[in-house]
């Protein structure tokens, strides 16, 4: 109802653009996405390559400084890592003050912000040294706050890091042992989780990115521009949906598996229904990195003989809605989270901690968007203009008289 050539005439040039859908926020080297022909590539890298011969560590290298690392290089990030694992004892006795409940995510994100207090000496993001040594302690502590939002969601005590284990290793280790006790890591564990790290790592300017360079815009530090990003990564149309698919799936089990009946009541658009794990703003053919998760989930999803009913559901309804009118005049396909959830909770994770492994692997990409907006000297605050749509002047009443 409004008359767009007025309001356009009162903001000068100012062009409405709603969801970003065709705007780029800045220039940026890091990640290559081809929506229409389905491609992603890291530092010009492809991400199958980097899916079948990496590591997450080595991806987190390439992302954070631009290029594969040496043998040297890679050890010597490896070794940083591994020393900076621990939480300062005052940060482990934060967890305490969440209720026994608490979702892991805003544990994940409170922590996250709190711990730029513990160093408050290397705040500065123009500080070379000290944005380096923010890097390490992100990277290393992540994955250990991680595991101790999920003890305190089941109540179970905290493990200290043992950094003789590689990060996915002892990621596992604190998550899912117990103190004094032996944990048998399961390689198969060990590289399902490495490569799900991997293929979260970035995704150009997405929610949780754009948020992450719009606070640090402010020239705000990056731990708290690392806890905004996870902030934004928990809404279900973006990191929450993986755990939002497998609530989905569940429900369609519940319901006798049909799969049609709710397949038409997504697309009759019934209490705002979606296929979650479907659509993607710049993917317009099917999700590079669900086409490799699909791939290589037999080996968990069919561990010890053991198939989970939920995953013929999410193999029908990905059948179905592929030959549906809806979703191909749509260009609706798998996105990156249909199948992760189902490997997850086969890996023994509850649906709370979906999330919050998407948020360990997409850590490196924020780090290095974060580091590439800080460093450009093109960089101003993000400061977006809007259209103003409300009342024009008029005088104010006295409250007597409303
Ligand atoms: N199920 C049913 N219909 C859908 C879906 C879906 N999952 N996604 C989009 N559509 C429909 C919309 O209703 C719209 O239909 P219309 O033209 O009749 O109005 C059309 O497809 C275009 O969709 P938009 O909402 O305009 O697409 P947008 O780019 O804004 O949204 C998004 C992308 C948020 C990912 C959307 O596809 C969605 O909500 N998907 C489900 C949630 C999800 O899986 N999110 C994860 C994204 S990937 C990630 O963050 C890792």
């Amino acid at each position: 109802g409004y008359d767009i050539s007025k309001l356009l005439k009162e903001t000068g040039n100012t062009t409405v653009d709603i969801g970003f859908v065709n705007t780029a926020s800045c220039n940026s080297a890091i990640t290559y996405i081809d929506g229409d022909a389905g491609i992603l590539r890291y530092r010009g890298y492809p991400i199958e390559q980097l899916a079948e011969k990496s590591s997450f560590l080595e991806v987190s290298y390439l992302l954070i400084y631009g290029e594969l690392p040496t043998t040297e290089q890679l050890e010597d990030f490896d070794q940083k890592i591994r020393r900076h694992t621990l939480l300062h004892e005052d940060l482990k006795a934060f967890f305490g003050g969440f209720p026994r409940d608490a979702h892991p995510m805003p544990v994940l994100s409170s922590a996250v912000s709190a711990l730029g207090t513990f160093y408050q000496d290397s705040l500065d993001p123009f500080d070379k040294e000290q944005v380096e040594i923010s890097t390490v302690r992100l990277m290393a502590k992540l994955p250990t706050i991680a595991a101790y939002a999920y003890k305190k969601s089941v109540g179970q005590p905290f493990l200290y890091p043992d950094n003789s284990l590689s990060l996915p290793e002892n990621f596992l280790r604190m998550t899912f042992g117990f103190p004094a006790e032996p944990y048998d890591l399961d390689p198969d564990m060990v590289k399902a989780l490495d490569l799900l790290l991997i293929l979260h790592a970035d995704h150009e300017q997405n929610c949780s990115t754009s948020t992450v360079r719009l606070v640090g815009s402010a020239q705000a530090n990056l731990f708290n521009s690392v806890s905004a990003g996870i902030h934004a990564l928990s809404g279900p149309l973006h990191g929450g949906a993986n755990s939002a698919v497998l609530e989905m799936l569940g429900g369609i089990y519940d319901n006798g598996g049909d799969v049609d009946t709710f397949v038409k009541k997504v697309k009759n658009k019934e209490d705002g229904v979606k296929l979650m794990g479907f659509g993607h703003r710049v993917y317009k053919n099917y999700d590079p990195r669900a086409a490799i998760i699909k791939k290589s989930a037999d080996t968990i999803l069919n561990k010890d003989g053991v198939s989970d009913p939920l995953l013929d559901i999410a193999l029908k309804l990905e059948q179905v809605a592929l030959e549906d009118d809806y979703f191909v005049e749509r260009k609706l396909y798998p996105n990156v989270d249909f199948y992760t959830g189902l490997i997850y909770k086969a890996m023994g994770f509850p649906t709370k901690m979906f999330t919050v492994l998407f948020a360990l692997g997409r850590l490196p990409g924020w780090i290095a968007q974060w580091r590439e907006m800080i460093e450009d000297p093109q960089t101003k605050i993000g400061r977006p203009r809007q259209i103003y749509v409300g009342e024009t002047e008029r005088d104010y009443t006295p409250i007597s008289s409303r």
